[in-house]
């Protein structure tokens, strides 16, 4: 048995649940008020005992297992669900990899050192007297006490070796001085020296808070580099961490809502402000694995970027780099197209705020604080920003520039995953171009041929998280049931992504051609293959690939069991892998009318059970039978996706063609 088996068998999602949620017995299952929406009227969350499962039928459409409930109710990330579950559970979390435990111990010995150092700085910027011009800089910039207290900022001496001298005497060497990197080397002469002198520290903390490195900013006018940061370790990873965002994740999930900035000084004067749902995003490009950790707490991203990088030549230049790239992630402050892309994969709302020439947010609020959230208020969806971006400076006559613009953002509308949203834009594109969708139809995209576009299709149901290990309640659909361990379909596509990491992308557009929702948390049952399913992703959008044993060597043991049991399941060969991307994109489709068919004869057993209820009965026709309808729906689009596909397939292999 697995860990999370283990948890789940000792608990009882029941107990756990009520809680919080005032339950009360509605047959052999319990209902309550979903804690997740609100709703006072209809209590449309349901706790399954006999699968363990919820599930809200309501606004949230939204269900899963005890590890996805605590995750929601708590914001909790996997392992902060795994630790508090195990522990409630009584269930100890080994390490048997000796080699895990090693490398977390010095990891462990790591934050400890850069921790000490933080507070080191701190105390330095408070009492040192050589920390006078530190402590007027950043009075200058109206950062009070308690500011400062919470960010923990500092200030590193003027010096070559005082912060080398004070931590040697603390006991902690040069290796490990060089490698957090508060101390650098020359190769060349074989010196040593700190690598922060006469700086202002910021201290930047993983999501748990725990100091990973550090950002340092000069304090001469015009000092450079301005911002000189810890090298890149396995520990800082700025591609990976959010600057603010262990303070801000619980104003993030209040708000509903978070706003990404681009500097230090943005989110410590927000916070100042009482603007409390603001990261940075350190002045990079907003990676995948960032939005995934913001995921967490909202599907809502507010990006607020500064006119540069925002400004018209930027933007246009960013859509050129990711055209030519694919869907290469770039090195663009702003690529809006794998903005939209991540918007689909991670099913979040991502919109665009750009600030007036020459301010950040930190001299906004500074100067009107009420302008920041008049600001806030006029974003714009991804989309709609570009087009008006591209078309704001357009010459209407020029035939020539038009066509570029069309060139530069149909990719991005072609990118959207909802058919409805992307009606609506291509409609936009054509009124900014004054032209109309017909011509726009017809206008060739290199890398998008092949792809079908299917005339008025309807919108699609939104997304179904029926967890399907309801099964087991109807004995009626008990031949149809999964295993608990997931479904097989799924699993197959975790194994084959594993080995061939661009094949997600892949299967991918495979799904998106017939308007289907590209692979998602939902498509998994086992908490732990969410997460493989990050990996995943990871994987896919790097340039050099790590190997599954390299992988295997990144894991901790209660990922790495399940990588290994997929790892052992057969892999296509590469003569196949032609054909992989629509056959993995059938079997997932196949598993979705699974899914949407099993919670259709949930909820009419549902509705009949609450039938002998009267006093429920009519709300609950009110809450089943739109559902039902809209399951109905999506199970009919998702058959005719599996027969388009079928049909290309079909006539590639006449016509001999292999992709
Ligand atoms: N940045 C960096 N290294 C640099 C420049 C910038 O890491 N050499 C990151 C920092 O996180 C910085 C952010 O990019 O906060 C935005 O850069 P910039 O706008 O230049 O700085 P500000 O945050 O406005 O800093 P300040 O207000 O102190 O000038
Ligand atoms: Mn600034």
């Amino acid at each position: 048995m697995s860990v999370t088996q283990e948890i789940k068998s000792r608990l009882d999602i029941v107990d756990i649940v009520s809680e919080q949620v005032n339950l009360r017995r509605s047959g052999r299952n319990y209902a309550g008020f979903c804690p997740f929406h609100t709703n006072t009227r209809t209590p449309a969350f349901y706790v399954f005992p006999e699968t363990q499962t919820w599930h809200c039928f309501g606004e949230c459409s939204e269900g899963g297992d005890l590890f996805s409930y605590v995750m929601k109710k708590e914001g909790w990330d996997f392992r902060e669900a795994l630790q508090n579950l195990a522990k409630r559970a009584g269930v100890t979390l080994d390490e048997p990899d000796p080699e895990a435990k090693r490398r977390r111990k010095s990891e462990e010995k790591l934050v400890d050192l850069l921790t000490t150092a933080a507070e080191y700085f701190y105390q330095l910027l408070l009492f040192a007297p050589q920390a006078e011009a530190a402590r007027k800089y950043v009075a200058d910039r109206q950062l009070n006490e308690e500011t400062i207290s919470t960010y923990r900022l500092g200030f590193a001496l003027e010096s070559w070796d005082a912060c080398r001298t004070h931590f040697n005497d603390q006991g902690y060497s040069d290796e490990e001085l060089l490698k957090v990197g508060l101390l650098t080397e020359n190769p060349d002469r074989g010196t040593r020296y700190d690598r922060f002198r006469n700086r202002l520290m910021i201290p930047i903390c993983d999501v748990e808070g725990r100091v990973v490195g550090f950002g340092a900013r000069t304090l001469e006018k015009d000092g450079v580099p301005k911002y000189l940061n810890s090298p890149q370790t396995a520990l800082f990873d700025k591609g990976r961490l959010l600057y603010g965002l262990d303070s801000a994740k619980r104003y993030i999930r209040e708000a509903r809502e978070v706003v990404i900035v681009e500097g230090y000084m943005d989110v410590m004067q927000g916070w100042q402000a009482g603007f409390r749902n603001m990261v940075a995003q350190m002045g990079t490009a907003l990676t995948g694995d960032q939005l995934r950790l913001l995921k967490r707490y909202t599907k809502r991203f507010v990006l607020a970027l500064d006119a540069d990088a925002a400004g018209a030549k930027a933007t246009m230049r960013s859509l050129q780099v990711a055209r030519d790239t694919l869907d290469r992630e770039v090195e663009t402050r702003f690529d809006a197209r794998g903005l939209v892309q991540h918007e689909g994969r991670l099913q979040a709302d991502i919109h665009i705020v750009t600030l007036p020439e020459g301010y950040d947010p930190d001299k906004i609020i500074r100067s009107d604080r009420d302008r920041w959230p008049q600001l806030l208020d006029q974003s714009q969806p991804v989309v709609a920003y570009v087009i008006g971006v591209a078309t704001r400076e357009l010459d209407l006559n020029d035939a020539k520039a038009k066509s570029a613009v069309a060139q530069q953002v149909l990719p991005l509308i072609t990118d959207i995953v909802d058919p409805v949203e992307r009606e609506h834009y291509r409609q936009q594109l054509a009124r900014a171009l004054r032209t109309d969708e017909r011509t726009l139809r017809m206008v060739s995209l290199p890398q998008e041929t092949g792809r079908s576009q299917p005339s008025g299709p309807p919108p699609p149901p939104p997304e179904d998280h029926f967890p399907p290990e309801l099964n087991g309640i109807a004995p009626k659909t008990k031949k149809t049931a999964p295993s608990p361990r997931g479904d097989k379909r799924a699993t197959n596509l975790l194994r084959q992504c594993l080995e061939y990491p661009r094949l997600i992308i892949q299967v991918n557009r495979s799904l998106m051609r017939q308007e289907q929702q590209s692979i998602g948390e939902e498509d998994l049952v086992i908490p732990e293959d969410k997460l493989i399913l990050d990996i995943i992703y990871d994987r896919a959008d790097q340039a050099s690939v790590v190997t599954i044993e390299e992988l295997c060597d990144s894991l901790d043991s209660v990922l790495l069991e399940r990588v290994e049991t997929l790892v052992a399941l057969p892999v296509s060969p590469e003569s196949e892998l032609s054909r992989l991307p629509d056959r993995l994109a059938m079997s997932i489709l196949d598993w979705r009318l699974a899914q949407a068919r099993t919670e259709v004869e949930q909820l009419q057993q549902l509705s009949r059970g609450a039938h002998s209820q009267t006093e429920l009965a009519t709300s609950m026709a009110q809450l089943y039978g739109p559902r039902i309808l809209e399951l109905q729906v999506k199970i009919k689009w998702i058959n005719k996706a599996k027969d388009a596909i079928s049909a290309s397939g079909q006539r590639r292999a006449e016509q001999g063609i292999d992709r």
